[in-house]
């Protein structure tokens, strides 16, 4: 169950976010809960997580480890804060800052290199969607940013599918539409990666989960957590879809 807070909250919202999340969340033994804020706020969140469960992530990474790189930071920095987790290709990277397939490897990759889960984000447009692309532009991604891992790589990543359509947008994909593009990125983990590996992928949904709508698509086997942004912003709602 991962929160995506995207560029909102100051060190001191996380800190009071915190004081009321970890109460509400406190005994979850049987899942994982991942935070992601910006980076000011990594150090806050990290210490105001310490001996709970609730791990924290980064939204991004640069796939160097240092160096004359502006504005950018690196996954050993990220795992130096006590981070474990970070996003990688999110589609607003994809969108604004023009990430690409490429991108995806090597962020992945250097994620991993510092001991980093990489949580690597996939979904279609509405565009796409509509024009019955999806599963070419799923199979795309699949094959051009999470195909060229290694085996060993590829058994570490988290995959999140997350329909652009549905991302901010208060239009959740219906349980059965994320199954069905679940499915076909399981079959292209198979293709490329085998069959064991294949099941042991963990596949998140994002896109307007809500304390309403979580269980519906829990309900689905294909569907292994969440990748919550907005609804994840308030303490109490993102507590409510842990506990779903
Ligand atoms: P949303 O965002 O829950 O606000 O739709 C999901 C995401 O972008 O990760």
């Amino acid at each position: 169950m991962a929160g995506n807070w995207k560029m909102y909250k100051t060190a001191k919202d996380t800190r009071a976010y915190f004081a009321k999340f970890l109460p509400l969340v406190n005994g979850v033994a049987d899942r994982e809960i991942v935070l992601c804020p910006p980076f000011p706020n990594l150090e806050a969140a990290v210490s105001e997580a310490q001996g709970s469960q609730v791990k924290i992530g980064a939204q991004n990474l640069y796939w160097g480890k240092e160096g004359a790189v502006t504005g950018e930071v690196s996954g050993p920095m990220i795992h130096a804060v006590g981070c474990t987790h970070v996003i990688i290709a999110h589609s607003e990277r994809r969108e604004y800052f023009n990430e690409s397939e490429e991108d995806v490897t090597r962020k992945t990759k250097a994620a991993l290199e510092a001991q980093l889960n990489p949580i690597v984000c996939v979904g279609e447009r509405l565009g796409e969607r509509e024009s019955g692309q999806t599963e070419r532009v799923l199979r795309e991604q699949f094959q051009g940013g999470i195909g060229p891992l290694a085996p060993e790589e590829f058994a570490q990543i988290v995959i999140a599918y997350e329909p652009v359509w549905a991302i901010g947008t208060g239009k959740t994909a219906t349980p059965e539409i994320a199954e069905e593009a679940h499915r076909m990125i399981r079959e292209e983990a198979r293709r490329r990666f085998g069959e064991d590996a294949a099941a042991k992928v963990r596949i998140l949904y994002g896109g307007s989960v809500k304390p309403e709508n979580v269980k519906s698509l829990m309900a689905k086997e294909e569907i292994d957590g969440v990748l919550v942004g907005g609804a994840s912003l308030d303490p109490q709602s993102f507590a409510a879809i842990v506990n779903f």
